[in-house]
């Protein structure tokens, strides 16, 4: 199987936690874009989508389906999204198109969060894929320097702005232990908008695409 076959059937699979009536939360990405086009098929089933980045939501509207404002559709049933990482507890890294915040808000605000992904993101320890820090433009300098204090080494994401208006820090170089404190730590530094850690509010389900198959961690 191609890594791209692998996203197509972890997309198919995450279908299945689609019920009639349900406003969908759709996140972005190759591996979520799999996952809309197959929501495509069942458009007349749902009720309508909210959107995690400004593509998906032209994606979405590309196929024809309703897309809500998150503050009209209220709590949602069912989130799904991809991961540029996640370890076995369920805990990510996202961020790696840039839609790290609006993804947080629509994750923070569903009931279930289904992640879908090929096996070469599951790692044991994150951190090999750079973190990415979404900051207000004139807070970038301050907050890279306390990313540093932290142990990090913030990367300009340059000629980023993301649907939010704000620049992207990656950071490079962290092995990250202790996902949470982490989390908690990069949220505290004034400017930041958000950190693409998703520990306080991990996925509930991984399905995790395999030469063989679908697999399952929840
Ligand atoms: C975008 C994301 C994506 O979910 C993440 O980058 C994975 O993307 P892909 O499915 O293309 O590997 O967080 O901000």
């Amino acid at each position: 199987m191609t890594q791209d076959e692998m996203k197509k059937a972890v997309a198919d699979a995450a279908l299945e936690y689609v019920e009639s009536g349900m406003i969908v939360g759709v996140g972005t990405g190759s591996t979520a874009n799999f996952f809309i086009d197959g929501l495509a098929r069942l458009k007349g089933k749902i009720d309508g989508t909210v959107a995690s980045s400004v593509a998906s939501a032209d994606r979405l509207k590309g196929h024809g389906i309703q897309v809500l404002d998150s503050n009209e559709a209220g709590q949602l049933p069912l989130y799904v999204d991809g991961a540029d990482e996640s370890n076995r507890y369920l805990h990510l890294i996202k961020g790696g198109g840039g839609a790290l915040t609006r993804e947080k808000i629509v994750a923070a605000a569903s009931d279930k969060f289904v992640c879908i992904a090929d096996e070469s993101k599951l790692v044991d320890v994150m951190g090999k894929f750079p973190l990415p820090v979404e900051v207000i433009p004139m807070a970038r300098s301050y907050v890279a320097r306390e990313i540093v204090k932290l142990g990090g080494e913030p990367v300009l994401r340059e000629g980023f702005t993301t649907d939010n208006g704000n620049v992207i820090l990656d950071i490079h170089n962290m092995e990250i232990m202790e996902p949470v404190k982490l989390e908690n730590a990069l949220n505290g530094i004034v400017g930041v908008v958000t950190n693409g850690l998703f520990a306080i509010r991990p996925a509930d389900v991984l399905l995790l695409g395999t030469p063989s198959g679908v697999d399952k961690l929840e």
